[in-house]
């Protein structure tokens, strides 16, 4: 490890501004990011200058050098005050980015503030990920039911043998869905919501109003259950910390709608893409535990937190071949460092004793996705695959998976679509009907929340099968 934090770098050496960088976002990296990484990698070692939108920032490519930037936080912080360029007012007032950076929520926190919002977060999280408790008997239900009653609505629109993509008529709709039900949320909130949170993950140009816009709606969300408290996450956030302001919560809620909606169903989908490049046996074959060896595949090969947000020096450092200067941004790359380890896997030196559990697919250090959320995210997305696998008998690829269209922005990079050609069981249409089991309610507390997912059913049939 080549940190040397009490070190000082050369007086003439080359600081990030000083330095050539090469754009990120290019049509070469939407297709093929590991050609770009492995390129930086030949040309600066295991730690890259390169420019997000026209602003320089370091993107860690090593392992060793990742893994260092997410664990030590005290060299490493999240609060975006520690940002030089910033703090200089040197960054463009249009930056598509800054927006997402300015939402000050648990991520972008240090120190006793995080940790107290990290158990905020987990105390709210927990009864819905315990398979044992009522709200986790009822969340894990739900996506069951959500799965069920979307592959229902492909054998009623397309018929039981057809095409599909299981991006936009299976896996965001569910994720739309859980998000309404576990938010607590009225219908209003919908797909619009989840188009402004990839508009602001994506950084485009109209990245600062979509983050205002779903800001808003996320605090009005808050101010919603402050007034009407239900079984859902946002009443529980607001019962294990009442001094929330709307806005504390509704920026918090913002956040974990990225993760829910945008981040597990990228999980969802690059999981159905493992199992769908196996081949017929392996999927029939998969049992609980080997669903969890692909899922951990899945977050191996493709983590949908590809690059993660940012952290900024708190002191000039030596990571790598370069220094980093105290306020310079790095964005740890969790695809790179995982093209890494595939390549030791591949290699003879090494055979197969790297674990695909070694994947950053939840992140690591003090920032790492919280136990509670982990479990719901695993939940949602073993539960939304084994219904897949439950009802599709056969269900093939319709392009070669080099082909295969993806979203590549500064931190996410997740499949547009996944096109098959499938054939349903025949149970895909009775259970579309299958009776609910009863609620475990306060009076009044929420099973609105149920009723707005199958209205939210209705409303995203136009969504999913184009108007038809
Ligand atoms: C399969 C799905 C998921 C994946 C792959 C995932 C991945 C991650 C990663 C990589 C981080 C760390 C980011 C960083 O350090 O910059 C993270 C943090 C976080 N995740 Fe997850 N996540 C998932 C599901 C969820 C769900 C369902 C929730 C909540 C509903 C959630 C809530 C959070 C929170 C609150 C943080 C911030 C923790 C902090 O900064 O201390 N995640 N997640």
């Amino acid at each position: 490890m080549e940190a040397h934090a009490h070190a000082t770098p050369p007086a003439d050496g080359p600081t990030l501004a000083s330095l050539p960088v090469e754009p990120l976002l290019t049509a070469e990296f939407d297709v093929d990011p590991g050609a770009v990484y492995e390129r930086l990698r030949g040309t600066y070692g295991p730690v890259a200058p390169v420019s997000l939108a026209g602003v320089p920032v370091w993107l860690v490519l090593g392992y060793t050098e990742v893994t260092e930037v997410l664990r030590n936080e005290s060299l490493w912080r999240r609060d975006v005050r520690y940002w030089r360029a910033r703090a200089e007012g040197r960054l463009p007032r249009d930056w598509p980015l800054l927006a997402g950076y300015e939402v000050r929520q648990t991520m972008f926190m240090d120190d006793e503030e995080h940790l107290a919002s990290r158990r905020t977060h987990h105390s709210a999280l927990t009864p819905f990920q315990d398979p044992r408790s009522p709200e986790g008997w009822e969340v894990r239900a739900a996506v069951a039911r959500y799965a069920d009653e979307l592959v229902g609505m492909l054998a009623a629109e397309s018929g039981s043998v057809g095409f599909a993509d299981l991006g936009a008529q299976y896996t965001r709709p569910l994720l739309l869905m859980v998000t309404t039900k576990l938010f607590g949320c009225p219908v209003e909130l919908g797909d619009e919501l989840v188009m402004d949170l990839w508009r602001m993950l994506d950084g485009g140009a109209d990245s600062g109003p979509a983050t205002a816009r779903a800001l808003a709606a996320f605090t009005r969300l808050a101010a919603h259950r402050r007034a009407r408290p239900g079984d859902d996450l946002t009443s529980y956030l607001l019962l294990a910390d009442p001094g929330l302001s709307d806005e504390q919560l509704g920026r918090e809620l913002f956040m974990n709608a990225v993760y829910l909606n945008d981040i597990t169903g990228n999980m969802v989908l690059n999981t159905l893409l493992e199992v769908l490049r196996g081949n017929t046996t392996v999927r029939r074959s998969l049992s609980a535990g080997q669903l969890g060896e692909t899922v951990n595949r899945a977050a191996l090969v493709n983590p949908p937190v590809a690059n993660m947000c940012f952290r900024f020096a708190a002191r000039d450092v030596r990571l790598g071949k370069v220094w980093v200067r105290a306020g310079d941004a790095v964005s740890p790359s969790a695809a790179a460092a995982h093209q890494e380890l595939l390549a030791l896997s591949s290699s003879h030196l090494v055979g197969a004793t790297v674990s695909t559990r070694a994947h950053l697919g939840w992140g690591a250090g003090p920032h790492q996705c919280p136990s509670a959320a982990r479990e719901l995210g695993g939940m949602i997305v073993s539960t939304a695959v084994g219904r897949f696998l439950d009802h599709f008998t056969r269900a093939e690829l319709t392009l070669p998976p080099d082909q295969l269209p993806w979203r590549s922005g500064p931190v996410v990079r997740g499949l547009r679509l996944l096109p098959v050609r499938y054939e349903l069981g025949p149970g895909a249409v009775a259970r579309r009907t299958a009776p609910m089991r009863p609620q475990h309610r306060a009076p009044g507390s929420g099973g609105e929340a149920d009723g707005r997912a199958g209205g939210l059913l209705a409303a995203l049939r136009k969504f999913m099968f184009g108007g038809r």
